[in-house]
């Protein structure tokens, strides 16, 4: 299959995704946390087609994305009160809210679950394509599955070139990580994975606010995961992730203490001249934003310079700096090394 490059500042390319979403089709969307791969979502044929593309286990359900509140009350049983304090709060925005599944929801979006993910991204172009297609659309992380998700049209590309009809390209997105999921089938309302609105933010709307013990730490052998994506490997490099958890001072004398071929640094900006390896770096050490624009490309990066072993600063887990510490320590495969 030969990918259609678009242009999503083009009213007639948005179009032509929204054809293609339309006959069964899959559409890479920019949103403004990273790349989504989209679907009819009422269509579980087409949905399937994102897993067969993703090499997603099936048994991880998929977020349906609108461009309208009111399109809401389709998609679910019902439409909890927390749910339109959230939605007033930061919708259209990087949230999505977990609610009892509506009949309409296929099994494939669902994964078998009673509930469904929904959110109502705010950048424009997912917008118009979600409005002009005239469905509610489901849309995991545009990579492979266990991959860094996408934060560019070129690397959407670099996983789903061939296997997909099209890529509407709309630039580098703003936020940089996915959004955050809350479920409001538990009471009280559960964080199931951290993202651009902090757990501070929806504490400040709904009060109590639990942190599922997925966010931080591993699954312990044989328990359930309330948000099934969050128990696999995930977001990884080719190379070994090791988080070193320490000063600047301590890690820079680790890292110079253990270079060999192959080893590199994931670092704060500024701190490339003081290490003796080749460096990627994520960001300004007190700016939680920014690291989470630019964590993902850092890790794909990692990938071209051919590291094998990787020595990682740790994100402070506060703010936004907390979904940053939870994708890394995940490409880390949770493995941190305090230092004093
Ligand atoms: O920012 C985002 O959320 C991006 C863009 C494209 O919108 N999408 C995204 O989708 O990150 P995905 O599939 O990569 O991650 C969805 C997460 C997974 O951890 C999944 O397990 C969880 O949401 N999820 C989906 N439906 C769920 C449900 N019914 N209950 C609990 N967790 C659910
Ligand atoms: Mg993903």
């Amino acid at each position: 299959m030969q990918t259609l490059r678009l242009n999503a500042n083009n009213p007639e390319d948005i179009q032509k995704a929204a054809q293609i979403l339309r006959e069964g089709g899959l559409v890479g969307m920019p949103t403004e946390t990273v790349y989504g791969l989209a679907a009819n979502a009422l269509d579980g044929k087409a949905v399937a087609k994102i897993f067969a593309a993703k090499g997603r286990p099936m048994d991880n359900p998929l977020i349906v994305h609108i461009s309208k509140f009111d399109q809401l009350y389709k998609l679910v049983r019902e439409v909890p009160p927390e749910a339109e304090k959230l939605a007033q709060a930061y919708w259209p925005g990087p949230m999505t809210m977990v609610m009892p599944k509506a009949g309409c929801i296929p099994d494939e979006v669902s994964a078998g679950l009673e509930t469904v993910a929904v959110r109502f991204p705010s950048h424009p172009a997912a917008q118009a394509l979600i409005s002009a297609s005239g469905l509610p659309l489901a849309a995991p992380s545009a990579n492979l599955s266990g991959r860094p998700s996408p934060t560019t049209a070129e690397h959407v590309l670099h996983d789903m070139d061939g296997k997909i009809e099209a890529v509407l390209d709309g630039g580098a997105c703003g936020v940089g990580v996915e959004s955050t999921v809350v479920t409001l089938a538990t009471k009280p309302p559960r964080l199931l994975r951290p993202g651009g609105i902090t757990l501070e933010q929806l504490r400040a709307v709904l009060g109590e606010v639990e942190m599922d013990n997925a966010v931080l730490k591993p699954l312990a052998e044989g328990v359930k995961a309330a948000s099934p994506g969050m128990k696999y490997k995930h977001y990884s490099p080719k190379a070994n992730v090791i988080i070193i958890d320490s000063s600047f001072e301590a890690y820079k004398q680790y890292v110079n203490a253990h270079k060999e071929a192959g080893t590199a640094a994931l670092c704060y900006s500024g701190e490339a001249p003081e290490l003796e390896v080749p460096v990627v770096c994520y960001g300004r050490e007190d700016d939680y934003g920014e690291q989470a624009r630019e964590l993902f490309d850092a890790l794909r990066r990692l990938d071209e310079i051919h590291a094998k072993t990787v020595y990682a600063r740790c994100p402070e887990p506060k703010g936004v700096g907390l979904a940053v510490y939870n994708r890394l320590i995940r490409a880390a495969g949770f493995e941190v090394l305090r230092l004093e």
